[in-house]
C-alpha cells in the first residue's frame, strides 16, 4: 500500500453547499418516496474493533439498497428525477416517486432513452430507474466486464452490452451515442462542460451518507476517521463534502482508497501540480467499480480541497477486506461486501495487523481511540467471483 498525505488547506475554496445537510434532507425525502426505500444497516463491529485494537468500527452496508446490492442507484435515480422535473416544469423539491411514475407524466414525456457507461452498479441503477419510469435504457460496459453483472442489467429490460475498450473510452462512446441519437446521457463522472447531471448524481449519493450520520448520532458517536473508496471520485467527494459541511474543521480524517491499477486520484494528489493525472490501459483490477482512469473534474476539486490522504492498494487488500467482513468474530454481524466495497476495511485490517504498515497507521493517527467509518458500497455483485475470493482464498496477501 502506498500513502500520500495532504496538510489541511487553511481556506478551501470549492463550494460544498450542494452536498450539505440541508440538501441531503431533500435528497433523502425523494428517495424515501420510493416504495423500495429502506434504511440500510450500519454494522457496528465491536469484536473486530477489539481484535484490531481500535475503539469502534462502523460499516454502512449498501448491499441492502433497493434490492440492487449496491448504493449506486441513489445517484442515477436522483439525477434522472431532477432532469425530468426540469423538463416537466415541476418544482424539483416536490418531486416524488408517485408523481414520476404516474401515467400523466409518462404521457407528457413520451419515449425517452437514458444512456450510460458503467462497470456494473451505476448502469444497473440507471436501468432500474428507467424501468420504473417505463422508459428505455442503453448501457455500455468496458472490455472484460463480468457476464453476471451484464445479465443483472439486461434483466431490467436494458439494451446492455460489453464494448471492446476500457472504462474511460466506454464513457466517451456513450457520450457520442447520446449526442448522435438525442438520448439522455446519465454519466456518474464529470468533465469540462458536463457537470450538471454528475453533480445531481453526487447529491443522490448523500442519502447514504446522511443515513450513516444519523445512525451514528443515534449511537452518540462521531467517527475520527473515514476510509472511502474511489473510482472517478464522485462518491468519495460526496462523502467528503457532506462531512466537511457538517463538521467543518472538526471533520474526521478522510482517506481516499483506490486500486493500484487504477489510482488516478492518488496519482493526481501525488503530482499535486494543478492538473489531473490519468491511468491508461485495461486496469485489470478485481475492484471493477473502481477501475476508472480519469478523475471526475467536480469530484477531484472537492477531494483536493478537503481530503486528508490518498491510499493506493493492490487487489489482495480488497480480497482481505471481503474475507474479514464475511467471517465476523463472535456476535458481530456479517457484511457481504464485494470487491469495490471492502477495500477500506481490508486496508485498515492489514495496517493494524502487520508491522510493515506501522508507519501508515502512525501517519494516519490511528490508535486505540480511533472510531473508523467505512461504506461497503456493494454486496456480492459478482457472486461467482465472491466465492473464489471468500471460499477459495483467491488474491491472498502473501
Ligand atoms: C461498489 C462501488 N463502490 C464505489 C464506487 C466508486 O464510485 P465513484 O466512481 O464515484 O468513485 C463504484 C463505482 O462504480 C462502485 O460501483
Amino acid at each position: 500500500m502506498k500513502l500520500i498525505k495532504y496538510d489541511r488547506k487553511k481556506n478551501p475554496s470549492t463550494s460544498i453547499d450542494f452536498l450539505g445537510l440541508k440538501e441531503a434532507q431533500k435528497v433523502q425525502a425523494f428517495h424515501q418516496s420510493f416504495p423500495q426505500y429502506e434504511l440500510t444497516p450500519l454494522a457496528v463491529l465491536d469484536n473486530l474493533a477489539k481484535e484490531l485494537n481500535v475503539s469502534k468500527l462502523f460499516v454502512k452496508d449498501e448491499s441492502y439498497r433497493f434490492g440492487l446490492n449496491a448504493f449506486k442507484a441513489l445517484g442515477g435515480s436522483y439525477a434522472i428525477g431532477q432532469y425530468l422535473a426540469k423538463k416537466l416544469n415541476i418544482n424539483p423539491d416536490e418531486l416524488t416517486y408517485e408523481k414520476l411514475v404516474s401515467p400523466e407524466v409518462k404521457e407528457q414525456l413520451g419515449e425517452l432513452t437514458f444512456i450510460t457507461a458503467t462497470d456494473g452498479n451505476h448502469g444497473r441503477g440507471v436501468a432500474w430507474t428507467a424501468k420504473q419510469l417505463k422508459q428505455n435504457s442503453v448501457v455500455y460496459m468496458p472490455k472484460g466486464s463480468s457476464e453476471e453483472r451484464l445479465n443483472h442489467i439486461k434483466n431490467l429490460g436494458s439494451n446492455a452490452s460489453i464494448t471492446d475498450v476500457n472504462y474511460d473510452d466506454t464513457v466517451r462512446l456513450a457520450a457520442e451515442h447520446a449526442e448522435q441519437n438525442n438520448w439522455v446521457l446519465v454519466q456518474d463522472t464529470a468533465w469540462e462542460n458536463y457537470e450538471e447531471i454528475p453533480k445531481n448524481i453526487m447529491q443522490g449519493y448523500i442519502t447514504m451518507v446522511v443515513e450513516a450520520y444519523e445512525q451514528l448520532k443515534e449511537l452518540d458517536e462521531k467517527p475520527t476517521h473515514i476510509f472511502i473508496q474511489a473510482g472517478v471520485g464522485s462518491m468519495a467527494a460526496a462523502v467528503q463534502g457532506f462531512f466537511a459541511d457538517v463538521y467543518g474543521e472538526e471533520r474526521p480524517i478522510t482517506v481516499v482508497v483506490e486500486p493500484d491499477k487504477a489510482d488516478c486520484i492518488f496519482k493526481t494528489a501525488e503530482a499535486n501540480d494543478g492538473k489531473l493525472h490519468y491511468v491508461k490501459g485495461d486496469m485489470d483490477t478485481i475492484m471493477a467499480g473502481l477501475a476508472c482512469g480519469e478523475p471526475s473534474t467536480l469530484g477531484w476539486k472537492i477531494l483536493n480541497d478537503y481530503a486528508d490522504a490518498f491510499l493506493s492498494c493492490p487487489d489482495s487488500i480488497a480480497a482481505q477486506g471481503m474475507r474479514v467482513l464475511a467471517a465476523p468474530i463472535k456476535d458481530d454481524v456479517q457484511v457481504i461486501s464485494g470487491e469495490s466495497g471492502a477495500v477500506g476495511i481490508g486496508a485498515v485490517s492489514e495496517m493494524l495487523r502487520r508491522s510493515e504498515y506501522a508507519n501508515l497507521k502512525q501517519q494516519l493517527k490511528i490508535d486505540s481511540n480511533s472510531k473508523i467509518l467505512f461504506f461497503s458500497t456493494e454486496g456480492d455483485t459478482d457472486a461467482e467471483h465472491f466465492k473464489k475470493v471468500v471460499w477459495d482464498g483467491a488474491y491472498s496477501v502473501n
